[in-house]
């Protein structure tokens, strides 16, 4: 939908910028790991975010997005992205994926985290690390890849070595960012037909796969927002936010840039601070 867009490409000091909008996303996401609790509502959950917010001065860049309601997006079970914060009641058994942004000096930052609750089943435990680890595989592919389509290539390739298979999500997709949440290239979780853009330094983009256990069809609820699955099976989102520069790349909403994450395919990201 971006492509026949220009892409904004950063320099270094412009990717310092963003990791501290990164850094308040990344803020949130520990304060949600930290607080979350079974009987909380999603309503909740925003507002341990606004309040990590309120305490940096930042903002939340989904807020009035096309009229968005939250602060953040709390999809549960068979919502796959989107959810809006309410009044639904975390369960004991159920998987969430909590999908934040923070703007600073302008400046977006955009990543998401799952949270697993206590008595959730193997299945979703599975799923959640699954789709971790082709957020990790897309990011991982960054590092050496010429065409952003290398990402979804990647994250395709991983979902097809898996037992029972996941289903990929394919109407939404990650994207550039930068001084606004949504840029171009798209970043899709599949492996395109056409590679698109060259990678070059100073492109920061989102790298976002949703799986879901069954089928990947969805519909949008009559809120206009809310993602679901059609079957019903639950569904996942991970996300973060990773800049390429010269002499690597820099995983902007991690608070170690990525080091964790991308030690098992064997990518040391460059931060540059
Ligand atoms: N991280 C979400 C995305 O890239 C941002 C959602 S903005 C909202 O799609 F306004 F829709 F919440
Ligand atoms: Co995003």
């Amino acid at each position: 939908m971006f492509s026949r867009e220009k892409i904004e490409y950063k320099s270094n000091d412009q990717i310092r910028a963003m990791r501290k909008a990164g850094l308040v996303v990344a803020d949130i996401h520990t304060a949600l790991k930290e607080g979350a609790r079974v009987g909380m509502t999603t309503k909740d959950l925003d507002d341990i975010a606004a309040g990590v917010l309120a305490d940096h001065g930042a903002k939340s860049n989904f807020l009035g997005y096309y009229g968005y309601p939250g602060n953040i997006c709390v999809s549960v079970n068979e919502e796959i992205v989107h959810g809006i914060p309410g009044d639904r009641v975390i369960g004991p058994e159920d998987i969430v994926s909590c999908d934040c942004g923070a703007v600073v000096d302008g400046w977006h930052g955009d990543a998401c985290v799952t949270l697993v609750m206590p008595e959730a089943s193997e299945e979703v435990r599975e799923l959640s690390r699954r789709t971790e680890t082709a957020m990790w595989t897309g990011i991982a592919a960054l590092a050496t890849a010429k065409r952003i389509g290398e990402v979804g290539a990647a994250i395709e390739a991983y979902v097809d070595t898996l037992d029972n298979p996941p289903g990929i999500v394919e109407e939404y997709v990650g994207h550039g960012i930068g001084s606004a949440m949504h840029q171009p290239p798209d970043v899709v979780n599949y492996r395109p037909a056409n590679l698109g853009a060259k990678i070059k330094p100073g492109l920061v983009v989102c790298v976002e796969p949703m799986l879901t256990v069954g089928s990947p069809a969805n519909t949008t609820l009559a809120d206009d927002w809310t993602v679901v699955t059609i079957d019903g099976s639950p569904a996942c989102h991970w996300e973060h936010e990773v800049a390429v520069h010269k002499r690597g790349i820099w995983v902007l909403t991690a608070p170690d840039g990525g080091a964790a994450g991308l030690a098992p395919f064997g990518v040391t990201p460059v931060p540059l601070d």
